[in-house]
């Protein structure tokens, strides 16, 4: 048994939790890879829905573990905050582990974020100003508190030689801030992060990986935010992508196996940077009021346009990806035509990929296809949906060379297709 991936393809949110809840029958262990509390998951079932920010989301599966691998970050505020939600629904939830090689992200982490935006001014990345960028610069700058430290007799001298480190370094922004309240929140959340088990997660995955147990990584935000390879500086500060389970989680790459790609029928994108496919008219307006698209984090508008073949070729060879997801088609119903791009005119010359200059002015060329008028959220199975909808997914995979094995046409854990 090997370990399957499952991450987004465009710029996130393309439909992760829910799928991960689908199939989490299907495995042993839950783990999460990278990222932290900037990611939003959304799972839907029995009339509940439910946002899940640091925790997998295999969580409402009984008998199974979910884990925080050492990829991600953790806010304990956040992470306090998600088990008391998740307690409130009463349910039967999984076991949860977490890495103790897990960064923790401090609260002048956030203040640093919120302050290096607001320096930049209309540049700002966008970010969810939840920490992340100061807490993986400290990881890789070799400052970094990490989840394993919290008991340690040091903890405090080393939590007050970073604060006081992060406090120098605000001084350099024009930035106002409150610290004591933020502190006072941290430390109290910090219990109920030790109550959970603290684990060498590398050592518990090579140990279940050779028990035959069934392993799903589960990524966040997506491929084209990915620190090397999405459109930087507009990124996040990990690898989002199949390389990153291997860094996050201890995984050889050669025990990976299956690479789920999920990507929108669409496209969407929350924060700055470039979008070639970004619709700026009434279809785009509806497709964020269709599909309800506001950050499952932030609640910010998320922009929206067509598909983007380009980038969603990159995106299948940056992964290595062997089963791709369709979700959100439902969204696209009602739209006479329905735009594909298929290349670009970079000043007048046609490419098929995101180039690494200014990728402002890149315009996009598009295919028309016929849309279809059923609404798809009701249907009982695929058989149910028009000829219009096949001929999509068959244009799309014979343009992607990859195999489309779930259909999504809806929220709910109910509204998935298996083809
Ligand atoms: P994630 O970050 O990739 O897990 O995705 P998010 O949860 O941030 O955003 C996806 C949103 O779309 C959530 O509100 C989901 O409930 C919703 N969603 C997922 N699949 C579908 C679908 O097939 N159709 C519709 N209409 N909504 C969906
Ligand atoms: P999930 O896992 C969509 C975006 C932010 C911003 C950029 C950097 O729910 O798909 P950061 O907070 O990491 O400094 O923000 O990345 N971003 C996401 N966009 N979905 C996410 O996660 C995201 N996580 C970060 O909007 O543009
Ligand atoms: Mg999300």
């Amino acid at each position: 048994m090997k370990v399957d991936v499952l991450l987004g393809l465009q710029w996130g949110d393309e439909g992760k939790g829910k799928i991960v809840d689908v199939l989490t029958n299907n495995y042993d262990i839950i783990a999460r890879f990278q990222g932290g509390p900037n990611a939003g998951h959304t799972l839907e079932f029995d009339g509940i829905k439910h946002v899940l920010h640091t925790i997998p989301s295999g969580i409402f599966h009984k008998g199974i573990i979910n884990l925080i691998g050492n990829g991600v970050v953790i806010d304990p505020v956040i992470f306090e905050n998600e088990i008391k939600s998740i307690n409130k629904l009463n349910l039967e939830i999984s076991e949860l582990y977490i890495s103790k090689k897990a960064h923790l992200i401090l609260p002048t982490h956030k203040l640093l974020d919120a302050a290096s935006e607001h320096a930049k001014g209309k540049h700002k990345i966008g970010s969810t100003l939840k920490g992340i960028g100061p807490t993986y610069m400290d990881k890789t700058g070799r400052n970094g508190l990490r989840v394993g430290d919290l008991n340690a007799k040091d903890f405090k001298e080393k939590y007050n030689k970073l604060k006081n480190k992060h406090i120098q370094l605000l001084k350099f922004y024009d930035f106002n801030y409150k610290l004591e309240e933020l502190e006072q929140d941290w430390f109290n959340s910090l219990e109920t992060l030790k109550d959970f088990k603290h684990i060498d997660s590398e050592h518990f995955i090579h140990k279940s990986i050779k028990e035959g147990k069934k392993i799903l990584a589960e990524g966040a935000q997506g491929t084209l935010l990915d620190i090397d390879f999405g459109s930087y500086p507009f990124v996040t500060s990990s690898n989002t992508i199949t390389a990153g389970a291997c860094t996050g989680l201890g995984v050889a790459p050669n025990q990976i196996s299956d690479v789920f790609g999920i990507f929108k029928a669409y496209c969407t994108r929350v924060g700055s940077g470039p979008f070639p496919t970004e619709l700026d008219d009434e279809i785009g307006k509806h497709l964020g009021k269709v599909g309800n698209e506001f950050g499952a984090t932030t609640g910010r508008a998320r922009r929206c346009g067509w598909i983007d073949l380009p980038a969603l070729k990159y995106a299948i060879n940056i992964n290595g990806v062997t089963q791709l997801m369709m979700m959100k088609s439902d969204v696209l119903s009602g739209i006479d035509k329905i735009k594909v791009c298929t290349h670009y005119l970079n000043n007048n010359n046609e490419i098929d990929y995101l180039p690494f200059e200014d990728n402002n002015n890149l315009k996009p060329v598009y295919k028309e296809l016929k849309g279809w008028k059923m609404n798809l959220m009701s249907i009982k199975g695929l058989s149910e949906a028009p000829k219009e909808v096949h001929d999509y997914i068959k244009y799309l995979e014979n343009e992607l060379q990859i195999p489309i094995k779930i259909i999504s046409v809806g929220p709910d854990r109910k509204q998935t297709f298996f083809r």
